[in-house]
């Protein structure tokens, strides 16, 4: 048995207090499991974490190579080694390697430059925005947008990333041709998706009287070259580096829409938001460290108590997005049934889902308080509302968060087995003062390293994804012959939808 397997064992071997146990029998049980940071309060007691598990991981993550592995990521050094490369997303919020936060800014500049012009209508009066782009390069400009931007008022922005039509066409029905600039974003410029939805979006420009479409489109991509290829001018081609994974590539320029939108300062001040989380995670103790003791309470109950899924409700309208954001960067990230090495690991990332509150409460929370699954749950809220309504809006949605978690944990018996709610259920409350961007900015960085901690426990890479490619090949092989060596099943579906 290897060192890590037997640590693994003693936490999942280790007595089970209940958390209204653990409450009673640990008077420092808050200021142990608090982390304040960056304007979170990020609330952990309602876990079953104690002073014994959080000893037994910082022992696995010494055995895993955590710390090296945490200065190798912000040092630049490669921690993607199936391809060979850095991860450098925290360089864009000029924490890492001093030549890489260098780039990092010139890239900056340039989208600075590009949004000045816009901005002075430099290419027509531009009032509409279609970003085009799909995965990495859709769902976090989405979710900044959606959180910051609502009454930001200053474009109308629409993110389209499925190759379903109907997506492009209900833009077409409200956005005006001339007033419109198509961001393509794509970090290959290779994919499908998102280069049929780019020509069609141009082709729809030309047929309503643009004359010169491409004078109304910007290219965000790692391979500027392929953007120029694609028609793309260099002068609104912005580039980012290679060593920015998609899913962390929100603070490259796969963020314009938000910056243009929200205005440089507030994309700024996102940055700074996720440097100070940066600086948390790199420096503060782990016991301390909100990121690593989120991963710790992911595999504790992933791998210790054999959760397979852990949700995330946000009780604010503005972060409805947020759920679909932290599916890609954590299940592409960790789900992975390898290590590093190659070894098959026995449990990947948990599976991520989720919705917002209250809704969700109306829908799918009657299982979490009396199903049989075991499921983790992370509930976001926000102290400052985001509209000017009257405060009981506000107040009800908070005082509904902070009831679900109590009742998850607290539970209530009764002699009627079908009125029986087992309690014991574990919540993290994580609170924010305002969603601002410094604050939204430091929650997704909370994230990112959640997801490398929790990588580095299981010892698998998070930054590769080799998981879709093989999809894409099929996909590519119907497309070009669809009567090859297929499936009985998948003969048949082709043969019924295309004749
Ligand atoms: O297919 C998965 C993926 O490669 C994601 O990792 C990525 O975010 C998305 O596709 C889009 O890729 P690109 O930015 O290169 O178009």
């Amino acid at each position: 048995m290897t060192q890590t397997d037997a640590i693994w064992q003693e936490i999942a071997a280790a007595d089970r207090p209940t958390l209204t146990e653990l409450f009673a029998a640990e008077p420092d049980r808050l200021s142990r499991f608090v982390v304040e940071e960056a304007g979170l309060h990020v609330d952990f007691s309602k876990t079953h974490l104690t002073a014994g598990t959080v000893e037994a991981f910082d022992r696995l993550l010494g055995i895993q190579g955590f710390e090296a592995a945490r200065e190798a990521l912000f040092s630049g050094a490669v921690v993607n080694p199936s391809e060979g490369r850095a991860a450098e997303h925290t360089a864009e919020r000029g924490q890492g390697a001093p030549e890489s936060v260098a780039r990092a800014r010139g890239f900056h500049g340039r989208m600075r430059a590009l949004i000045d012009a816009i901005e002075a209508e430099a290419l027509g009066p531009i009032r509409h925005v279609l970003h085009i782009g799909i995965g990495g390069s859709a769902l976090g400009p989405d979710l900044l947008v959606d959180a910051l931007g609502r009454d930001a008022g200053r474009y109308d922005v629409a993110i389209v990333s499925n190759v379903d039509g109907a997506a492009l066409e209900a833009v077409f029905r409200r956005f005006d041709p001339s007033a419109t600039l198509i961001a393509i974003a794509s970090k290959t410029f290779t994919t499908s998706e998102t280069l049929m939805n780019a020509r069609s979006a141009l082709a729809w420009m030309a047929e309503n009287g643009v004359e010169d479409p491409y004078g109304q489109v910007v290219a965000l991509t790692a391979a500027p070259d392929k953007a120029i290829e694609f028609g793309v001018d260099e002068t609104r081609v912005l580039p980012f580096s290679e060593t920015v994974g998609g899913r962390y590539s929100l603070w490259s320029s796969i963020g314009f829409p938000a910056a243009l939108a929200l205005g440089w300062d507030a994309f700024e001040e996102l940055l700074e938001g996720a440097a100070a989380m940066d600086r948390h995670f790199r420096y503060a103790p782990l016991a301390a460290n909100a990121p690593v003791l989120a991963a710790m309470v992911d595999y504790y109950y992933a791998i210790a108590r054999g959760a397979e899924t852990r949700a995330i409700f946000a009780y604010d309208e503005r972060l409805k997005l947020l759920p679909f954001y932290l599916q890609q960067l954590e299940m592409e990230s960790n789900g992975k049934q390898v290590t590093i090495e190659g070894t098959p690991v026995a449990v990947s990332a948990p599976i991520t889902w989720g919705g917002i509150g209250t809704d969700a409460q109306h829908a799918v929370f009657q299982l979490l308080h009396q199903g049989t699954h075991l499921i983790p749950v992370e509930f976001i809220a926000v102290i400052e509302p985001g509209h000017v309504l009257d405060d009981g809006h506000h107040r009800a949605l908070l005082t509904n968060c902070f009831a679900q978690g109590a009742a998850l944990m607290a539970g209530r018996a009764s002699d009627d087995p079908q009125r029986n709610y087992p309690g014991d259920r574990p919540s993290t409350t994580i609170l924010l003062n305002e969603l601002d961007p410094r604050s939204l900015g430091a929650l997704i960085a909370f994230y990112e390293h959640r997801v490398f901690t929790g990588a580095r426990m299981i010892g698998i890479n998070p930054y590769d994804q080799f998981g879709v490619e093989l999809g894409k090949q099929i996909a590519r092989s119907i497309e070009q012959d669809g009567t090859g060596e297929f499936d009985p099943s998948t003969r048949a579906l082709i043969a019924r939808a295309f004749g």
